[in-house]
């Protein structure tokens, strides 16, 4: 499978088709061995040998118990101080019962587990310890989809290399990403974990953050295992209600869900973590179809599967198996070789092997995988390696990580509207700012979800200081709080009743108001208003769906009042998904998509709000006009009664594929974004009008920075068959480079298309091609593209 396109010259460009056609990560087979004298006292840790001959040695020593604890994964306890365990949990590694641990981060803590197990067992097998290091470890990045956002491999492999750096030197060796779900429905709040809702943009992110976490070769200290999550269909959770089924057909399977899969595994990601996901029927931690015939014996995986969180005990409320011991043997049978919390394998895989109903050969062959990676790592050679104080603190916070942060940061910011040019802020024109909004001078908030070991205290930055630190004493900085980010209190109610932690606002009707008059009074004697608004960052990530995507709490109430001042209205939103930004898309000058931003996001949106930076960022997602558009996405299929199709004789326009109360079309189309410059697009041409099947056919187009700003524009590149054996989307991404002009430049931006570009899941359920007719459209997003045709012949 191939759905790449080569790009001409520009750097991001070749890095992205390098990342979809890279050569598996090359792991050292043999380490030299360390300084570590206790690791003497057992012979078959003599290093010299090659991998397979020690680890056939250490299997053939292993008792029954000693390899089901190898697939045990634990998790600490998260206290107010960081990662904590119990004696009892001690013991458990000490029996033997754990191969490896998460939520265990600190080098320190880090080392005496690995001391316990190191020393204490009877084998001494190192345990590894993963963490979600999802956008970031202690220097955290802008949330994944707003790193998505900023349609930059470099800058995002960047990223993941950092964060590996940090959590490699804070005993972590195993981080729990990319996740790779494809998304079409923002009420779902795990889409800011995701990448957004195309498979090729997905794919070369993902790819890009193995490569960042994985480095060359696992085995340096500086580098941690990746894991391809979660395989496979999560994203598609009906209603967007986390945790929900999923009905996908093998189709979309197969041209959707799966190939950021299939590129993470060619990159050479060495683990996979099941979802939770009822998929079609077979829950996917017990999918043998999945995880064997596919993953294992079609593409050849060789490192292991992890199951999600208590998944395999899970089967059970699916009604899948019959009890835990059952869910045990169908989630191992089926390919799952380790179990996340639930303890069935440690309970039930010894019962199970002495039944017959799971082979040796299948525990074996779990253990191995397993113990391959922890050779790959290096814990064999040394296993503190992870663990050195030291180490932490020259890598970790530093200032380069601070600065690569601030850049991602701005990266990962789209200028949604810019009516008049309000942004940037020109300080001749102004002497004071009203800042307002709950998010406006926000710690706790702006690193977002999934930044476990992240501070929410002192070091985030705030969009107040950073302004105030670009501005000094030159504007009047007047902040207000204005409103409240979280749902009202009629929701209280409902969350007290149901126990569970759900952002409330827990104020009153009189301090929602004097709140908005407080507000009011500062921004009525500033001359620009800057209103930092969103969700609070609970309401995105894991267990957090909502049914409207409107902005929480009474922040539609504050924006219309400040509205009524007749003020330049400035919206800066943060948030993990598409909001309903409609009323705001009428009625406020310029909106910025600030996602959460990170550790330094209030720099970054300083700089752009402030023309410091000039924003790039487009739209890995769709934003819906409203909730009831969902599920939105750009590659969809055209209907046999498409919206503009109306034929008076046959087909009045009331009886095409459409709503009676909305347009069809989004409120930002994926690949949309603005910048402070324009950019102009010539007619493009194409060398020929024909694609042979070895041939290849290059698109050129003139692009034009035509304003008086440096700028970058993100090209993009679609097509659609006009007939297939199954029906083709009416656009599919095909590639896209990110270009920066100076102004006035102008590129000749060439893109090369070969037939394997063109392959897709075909009726009779094979990749390939067909010949016809397409169509192939450039443009600076998925609903500004100029079309040209071609055929591909046989
Ligand atoms: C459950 C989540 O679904 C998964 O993504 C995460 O890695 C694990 N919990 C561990 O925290």
């Amino acid at each position: 499978m191939n759905f790449c396109i080569k790009t001409s010259c520009c750097a991001l460009g070749i890095l992205f088709s390098q990342c979809i056609h890279a050569t598996p990560t090359m792991f050292s087979d043999v380490i030299n061995p360390s300084s570590n004298q206790n690791l003497s006292k057992h012979d078959w840790r003599n290093r010299s040998r090659s991998m397979d001959k020690f680890i056939d040695d250490l299997l053939g020593k292993m008792t029954l118990d000693e390899k089901i604890g190898q697939l045990d994964l634990q998790s600490g306890y998260r206290g107010v101080t960081g990662p904590f365990v119990n004696a009892a949990y001690e013991q458990q590694i000490r029996n033997g019962n754990v191969g490896a641990i998460f939520n265990a981060y600190g080098a320190e803590f880090g080392k005496r587990l690995q001391t316990i197990a190191v020393e204490q067992t009877r084998l001494g097998i190192p345990i590894i310890i993963g963490h979600d290091v999802i956008h970031g470890h202690k220097t955290i990045f802008p949330q994944s989809i707003g790193e998505a956002a900023s349609w930059d491999l470099e800058a995002i492999q960047l990223s993941a290399k950092i964060a590996a750096k940090e959590a490699s030197a804070d005993g972590i060796m195993w981080s729990f990403a990319p996740m790779a779900d494809i998304v079409r429905d923002p009420r779902w709040g795990r889409v800011s974990e995701s990448a957004g809702e195309d498979p090729l943009l997905t794919s070369a992110i993902s790819v890009a953050r193995v490569k960042g976490f994985q480095g060359e070769d696992i085995s340096r200290d500086d580098t941690i295992m990746a894991t391809a999550k979660h395989f496979v269909g999560y994203g598609a959770s009906q209603a967007g209600r986390d945790y929900n089924s999923t009905d996908i057909s093998e189709h979309r399977l197969w041209s959707l869900y799966l190939p950021p899969f299939k590129a993470m595994l060619d990159a050479g990601v060495t683990t996979f973590m099941t979802g939770f996901n009822d998929l079609n029927g077979t829950p996917v931690t017990g999918n043998r179809y999945l995880l064997k015939d596919v993953l294992r014996d079609k593409w050849g995986f060789k490192g292991f599967v992890v199951t999600d969180y208590t998944a395999v005990n899970e089967l059970v409320a699916h009604g899948y198996a019959k009890d835990e011991k059952h869910a045990a043997q169908l989630a191992f049978n089926g390919g799952a070789d380790m179990d996340m919390v639930g303890q069935t394998y440690l309970k039930y895989l010894k019962p199970l092997i002495e039944e017959k109903k799971v082979s040796e050969a299948r525990l074996n062959d779990a253990v191995r995988r397993v113990l391959e990676m922890k050779w790959r790592l290096g814990l064999f050679a040394d296993p503190y390696r992870y663990h050195d104080d030291k180490r932490a603190a020259k890598r970790i916070l530093t200032k380069e990580n601070l600065a690569a942060a601030t850049d991602m940061a701005r990266r990962s910011m789209v200028l949604l509207k810019n009516h008049n040019q309000p942004l940037p802020i020109d300080t001749k024109k102004i002497n004071s700012i009203a800042l307002i909004g709950p998010l406006a001078d926000n710690r706790y908030d702006m690193i977002g979800n999934w930044a476990g070991a992240g501070d929410r205290g002192a070091q985030p930055v705030t969009v107040k200081e950073g302004l105030e630190s670009i501005l000094g004493d030159d504007v009047t900085i007047r902040y207000a709080k204005g409103a409240t980010h979280s749902y009202l209190l009629s929701h209280t109610g409902m969350s007290s009743l149901m126990g569970i932690d759900v952002p409330v606002s827990g104020q009153t009707k009189e301090d929602l108001q004097s709140d908005i008059d407080e507000a009011l009074q500062i921004a009525k004697t500033s001359d620009v208003v800057v209103m930092v608004l969103g969700e609070d960052q609970r309401m995105s990530g894991e267990a957090s769906s909502r049914t409207e995507l409107t902005l929480p709490g009474n922040q539609q109430a504050l924006m219309e009042a400040l509205r009524s001042l007749n003020k330049p209205l400035i919206l800066v939103v943060m948030s993990g998904r598409p909001n309903d930004l409609r009323w705001a898309d009428s009625n406020v000058d310029a909106i910025l998509q600030a996602w959460y931003p990170g550790t330094m996001g209030g720099q970054a949106v300083a700089d752009v709000l402030m023309g410091k930076y000039n924003p790039a960022g487009k739209l890995p997602m769709t934003f819906p006009r409203s909730v009831g558009q969902v599920p939105l996405f750009y590659n969809h299929k055209n209907t046999g009664r498409p919206i503009g199709s109306a034929n008076p004789s046959h087909t009045p326009v009331e009886y095409t594929s459409r709503y009676d109360d909305s347009l069809n079309s989004p409120l930002y189309a994926f690949g949309h974004g603005l910048s402070y410059t324009q950019f102009e697009y010539g007619p493009p041409t194409l060398s020929s009008e024909k694609l042979t099947l070895k041939g290849e056919l290059t698109l050129t187009v003139k692009v034009t920075n035509v304003g008086d700003r440096k700028g970058e524009e993100v090209i993009q590149l679609y097509t659609h068959q006009k007939v297939g054996s199954i029906t083709r989307p009416v656009k599919e991404l095909k590639g896209f480079q990110k270009l920066e002009f100076a102004p006035g430049e102008t590129k000749n931006v060439k893109f090369t298309l070969t037939p394997a570009d063109l392959a897709f899941f075909r009726a009779d359920m094979t990749w390939g091609i067909e010949p016809g007719e397409f169509d192939v459209m450039v443009g600076g997003a998925s609903n500004q593209v100029q079309a040209l045709t071609f055929t591909l012949t046989d």
